[in-house]
């Protein structure tokens, strides 16, 4: 029998003043897994053992020997995989120690990590250097972007993730080994290994050495969700399936079962849910948000992250097309085929539990006597991409029929005037003082400010851009419906903020204000002994230099 591995390295989770959780994954249960610490690594903490409860691969999974599609798996199929958690105690504050973990298999063999470092919470006061980066989905410039950020600031104190961490959560390789290279503990971990070939020249990237030694703190994106389960259809297929809870509910009342636990199971199997994300990290908790939304005091930060995300639809206007605006033509009569359009996973809407909780926490102590308060969500604001259209409210479902009262379409229009983030949100945070505003999923990178100086920062082009909706390139958006859908620009009114140091220039000569390219990638630097917010690129076509293009201070 061969050696054993460890699946990842370890990760820092969850700090506390005196304490940190090291985090790792095996394919074997094993016997023993600890985590050694100290000058000598003469201390010990034992960890906890769960397994994974729907990491799978399946047909479109590249992993081991399977370079094409179904290759080796032909359909869904379980993979084992085992987390192991141990809490180290008794640190002292602002002080590093030594580390590394060795997990024993049942016959006997160990493994034994490299040595890393890890730390309890800073106190406030302790400048820190957090990364602040998004929607990496397996995407080819994430590991170059990864690399330049050790390149360049060695160790960063924490990473603010907001969302789209992997494509579809339920394939374990798409996290842990995805024979391309680019999977997402691999990037974070400095053990890419990600081909570029630019301008006939092929460079190898290999991630940054980042969460062995800093936590990660991470917002829920659309990616971490996966839609109703199956051991037949193709992961990426239930990935893509996610069914509005109160659909599922209403379709299904007659299998619904009586026993309270097992319906909630089947529920969820029948709709939507965030269980490897949840299972695979340990975040702080709120209630009624469990680690889904929650708040956190990291130094001199207070950060909120908000669980503000929807299914994405296509927005296509093919009337065979299943998008956010149409159900397709030969579904019509099937309500269990429908999409239900762009359905929001968990309301923010005032009035919901998400929202009660916010202004709660926006008024609680901690927040107001927090020098830097922070808000990371994953669905943008503001922003020049194609994803902020149509506007985040719950769909509104139009069904026409024929005059015989057969189906002729069903469409879905979203009230601009009901944007959840726009009406209800923005407003609590501006009048709470909130100074930066954090967010993703339209891959590029651009920002705003509000009038009252709250700044908006999407730093999404990180592994690909999906572009930038300015000029002549126009959002696809339904003609003939009652709202009118913004083609170009920030639906939502502001202007971007042209970067202040070195924007890209456009071929008449202008400065452009966002960065939307497949070549340059970007990642931002939260410094909190300045209070200000820097911005890099890094031309992968050219290989140059790293380039500090945009800084700005928070109030
Ligand atoms: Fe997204």
């Amino acid at each position: 029998m061969s050696e054993p591995q460890l699946l990842s390295d370890p990760f820092l989770q969850l700090p506390t003043e005196t304490s940190v959780r090291v985090v790792w994954f095996t394919e074997f249960a094993g016997t023993s897994h600890t985590v050694t610490y100290g000058a000598d690594f003469n201390q010990i903490a034992t960890a906890t053992t769960t397994k994974l409860s729907r990491t799978r691969e399946d047909q479109n999974s590249r992993v081991g020997n399977q370079t094409q599609n179904a290759e080796v798996y032909q359909q869904p199929t379980r993979r084992d995989i085992w987390r192991h958690e141990a809490e180290v105690r008794g640190l002292t504050p602002d002080t590093r120690v030594c580390y590394r973990v060795t997990s024993v298999r049942e016959d006997g063999k160990s493994v034994t990590s490299a040595v890393f470092s890890l730390a309890p919470k800073p106190t406030p006061g302790t400048p820190l250097k957090i990364l602040l980066t998004s929607d990496h989905q397996l995407m080819p410039m994430v590991a170059a972007n990864l690399q330049k950020v050790v390149e360049i600031f060695g160790r960063v104190d924490a990473v603010f993730h907001a969302g789209d961490l992997v494509n579809v959560p339920d394939r374990a390789s798409e996290w842990f080994d995805d024979n391309r290279g680019g999977a997402l503990f691999p990037c974070l971990q400095g053990h890419a290994s990600y081909e570029l070939e630019k301008n006939g020249v092929k460079t190898v990237y290999a991630g940054g050495e980042l969460i062995q030694h800093a936590p990660m703190f991470t917002a829920i994106g659309n990616h971490e969700v996966m839609g109703r389960f199956s051991m037949e259809n193709s992961l990426h297929h239930q990935f893509n399936d996610a069914f509005p809870r109160s659909a599922a509910q209403y379709i299904y009342t007659a299998y619904a079962k009586d026993d309270a636990i097992a319906r909630e199971a089947w529920l969820k199997d029948n709709s939507f849910n965030t269980d490897t994300y949840e299972e695979i990290f340990s975040l702080p908790q709120s209630t009624p948000g469990g680690k889904k939304y929650y708040a956190v005091t990291f130094g001199d930060i207070r950060l909120v992250i908000l669980y503000v995300t929807n299914f994405w639809g296509k927005p296509n206007l093919d009337a065979s097309i299943r998008g956010r605006y149409a159900e397709a033509e030969q579904d019509l009569n099937n309500p269990e085929k429908w999409g239900y359009g762009q359905h929001i996973f968990e309301p923010i809407a005032r009035g919901s539990e998400q929202y009660n909780w916010l202004e709660e926490e926006l008024n609680s102590q901690e927040f107001k006597q927090a020098k830097y308060k922070v808000v990371m969500l994953h669905h943008p604001p503001h922003t020049l991409g194609g994803n902020i259209v149509p506007a985040y409210t719950d769909p509104m479902q139009i069904i026409e029929r024929h005059a015989d009262g057969s189906i002729k379409a069903v469409r879905y229009e979203y009230p601009k005037q009901d944007d959840y983030i726009i009406r209800d949100v923005e407003p609590l945070l501006e009048s709470a003082g909130v100074q930066l505003v954090l967010f993703g999923h339209s891959h590029l990178w651009n920002r705003f400010i509000s009038p009252s100086g709250m700044h908006f920062l999407e730093t999404s082009n990180v592994g690909n851009s999906f572009g930038a909706d300015v000029g002549d390139r126009k959002r696809p958006v339904p003609i003939g419906y009652k709202e009118e859908y913004v083609e170009t620009g920030d639906p939502n009114g502001l202007e971007p903020v042209l970067p202040t140091i070195a924007p890209l220039i456009d071929e008449d000569g202008k400065p452009l204000p966002y960065v939307a390219s497949n070549d340059i990638t970007v990642f931002s630097i939260l410094d909190t002994g300045t209070g200000t917010v820097s911005s890099y690129r890094f031309d992968t076509a050219e290989a140059s230099e790293v380039v500090k293009f945009d800084e700005f201070k928070l109030r």
